[in-house]
């Protein structure tokens, strides 16, 4: 029998909310995608998850991505670390679609160079044409296999393969192809605010990192 006491005492009971957003956290992707014109469109989002080699995206249904990716399936997606907060916000009130589509932010504008006004940097992809984000120390080449809408019809869900990883030497075990947990730390967006990762509390049993190495 388990005499322990609990960690911590049970809240008095839960308030039913019924909050703006439900962003409960997740890591800030940015997403390069191809243009009509040839150009390439830049777009922070947080609501992606891997599974296997695939990752899904949710998108707004007017935005340039969105747009891009129904058509010109190649794309990029690159995660920030903490550090890029303030280039991410920079991108955030952007769209490349001309002209921005009503159902916009009022303060949302049209911007054909994202890299330049969020002062980053394109570097070319190996497997797709839109460019990778040099600042970005983790970065995933992939290819929009299905895209559909939500069923709210707000939104499209898009469900990208991953064709090629690419990862700075200094999130990399050495001599292996895993990314170091502790060195990676990706930027999270909390309720719309920007977080980093705290302390390691822990791993899966399923862990395939060499920790010794
Ligand atoms: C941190 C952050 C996370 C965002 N997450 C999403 C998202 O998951 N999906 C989405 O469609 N838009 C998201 N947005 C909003 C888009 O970046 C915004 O609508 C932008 O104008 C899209 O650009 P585009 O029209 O050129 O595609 C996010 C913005 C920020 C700053």
């Amino acid at each position: 029998m388990n005499t322990a006491p609990p960690a911590a005492a049970p809240a008095a009971g839960h308030l039913e909310i019924a909050p703006g957003v439900l962003y409960f956290g997740t890591p800030v992707v940015l997403v390069s995608t191809e243009n009509e014109d040839g150009t390439f469109n830049l777009a922070p989002i947080s609501s992606a998850w891997a599974l296997g080699r695939t990752v899904v995206l949710g998108l707004g249904r007017e935005g340039q991505t969105a747009r891009n990716l129904g058509s010109r399936p190649g794309l990029v997606l690159s995660l920030p670390g903490p550090g890029l907060w303030p280039a991410v916000e920079r991108l955030a009130p952007l769209t490349g679609r001309d002209p921005v589509p009503p159902g916009k932010p009022a303060d949302c504008r049209y911007e054909p160079d994202k890299f330049g006004a969020a002062g980053l940097t394109a570097v070319p992809s190996r497997s797709v044409r839109p460019p990778r984000v040099a600042e970005c120390p983790f970065q995933m080449e992939a290819r929009a296999e299905r895209v559909r809408p939500d069923v709210s019809g707000d939104f499209v869900l898009v469900e990208t393969v991953v064709s090629a990883v690419h990862a700075d030497p200094r999130i990399v075990v050495p001599g292996t192809g895993h990314i170091d947990p502790a060195a990676w730390s990706p930027l999270v967006y909390n309720f719309r605010h920007y977080f980093g990762l705290g302390p390691e509390l822990g791993q899966s049993y399923r862990t395939q990192t060499p920790r010794d190495a």
